[in-house]
């Protein structure tokens, strides 16, 4: 197959990539045909899984509107994807015009489109790296402008800490951004999980790891664990439609369906 004329040298379009492969689950076009045959097998096994994305979607712009109500207006969102719908600096800036936005991500796709949607904005910017670069990525030039760290910021890791494996132990990374963080900021997660829907996610996972893209599905207790140093919002982690909906009717059934935790905590 031929690679865009847009793409950069680290662009593998032989394997299926999280960030290409989440597109398609949310009807993006910014997706190679390994994506689609992955995403296609996916849903095959799970048909839910469109919907359980868009549940993120929708769990990621509550959390930013609500951070902005407590004062929030300087983001960094770690493993921020392919632009779609509702993008952070969008319902960001639109609760708040000055708000700041720095996105990352390691995937090369997400970086060119994310740079592609930016022009025009100053106040938003985008930062390849790996979320395990942390001082690179506070060091970066697009950060020191775009944020004051001596102010309480927002850090986002929606939908990305399970393609953290444990060996990589991820609440060590993230007390190593809670350093960062000075008291009064908030930590955004959404993380999949096998409580819910154990018969799914076993075949999900393993698809993910045939596929090359290892996806480590974690308990409740693990995802709380995470949130070590940091206090727990109200209603604490809860499966995606249960954090905070905007109405009662908004809320499936089958929360639990949602196969994922989502959970926001505030810097101590
Ligand atoms: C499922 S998408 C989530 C996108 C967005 N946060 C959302 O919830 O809609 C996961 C993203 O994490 C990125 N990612 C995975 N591992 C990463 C890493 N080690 N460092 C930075 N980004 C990573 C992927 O490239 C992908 O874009």
């Amino acid at each position: 197959m031929e690679k865009p004329s847009w793409a950069s040298d680290d662009l593998d379009i032989e394997r299926p990539s999280p960030a290409r492969v989440y597109d398609y689950y949310l009807g993006g076009s910014h997706n190679f045909v390994v994506d689609r045959r992955m995403a296609r097998q996916a849903i095959d096994l799970w048909p839910e899984l469109p919907l359980i994305m868009q549940a993120n979607r929708a769990f990621l712009r509550r959390s930013v509107r609500y951070l902005v109500r407590q004062g929030i207006t300087q983001f960094l969102d770690i493993g921020s994807g392919i632009p779609t719908e509702g993008n952070v600096h969008e319902v960001a800036q639109a609760a708040s015009p000055q708000s700041r936005v720095v996105y990352v991500d390691i995937d090369p796709v997400a970086v060119a489109h994310s740079r592609a949607m930016l022009p025009g904005n100053s106040r938003a910017d985008i930062i390849q790296a790996d979320l395990r670069d942390v001082a690179a990525i506070f060091n970066d030039p697009r950060t020191r402008r775009l944020l004051d760290l001596g102010q309480p910021i927002g850090v986002l890791m929606v939908a990305m800490l399970h393609f953290v494996p444990d060996e990589a132990d991820p609440a060590s990374i993230i007390a190593r951004y809670r350093k960062m963080m000075v008291p009064g900021s908030y930590l955004v997660v959404s993380h999949a999980t096998h409580e819910g829907s154990p018969d799914q996610a076993g075949p999900h996972t393993e698809l993910y790891r045939r596929a090359g893209a290892p996806l480590i599905m974690r308990s409740r207790l693990e995802v709380e664990a995470l949130f070590d140093g940091f206090d727990l919002v109200s209603p604490g982690v809860v499966f995606l439609p249960l954090w905070r909906p905007d109405s009662p009717a908004d809320v499936d059934d089958h929360p639990e369906r949602f196969a994922a935790f989502a959970a926001v905590g505030r810097r101590e």
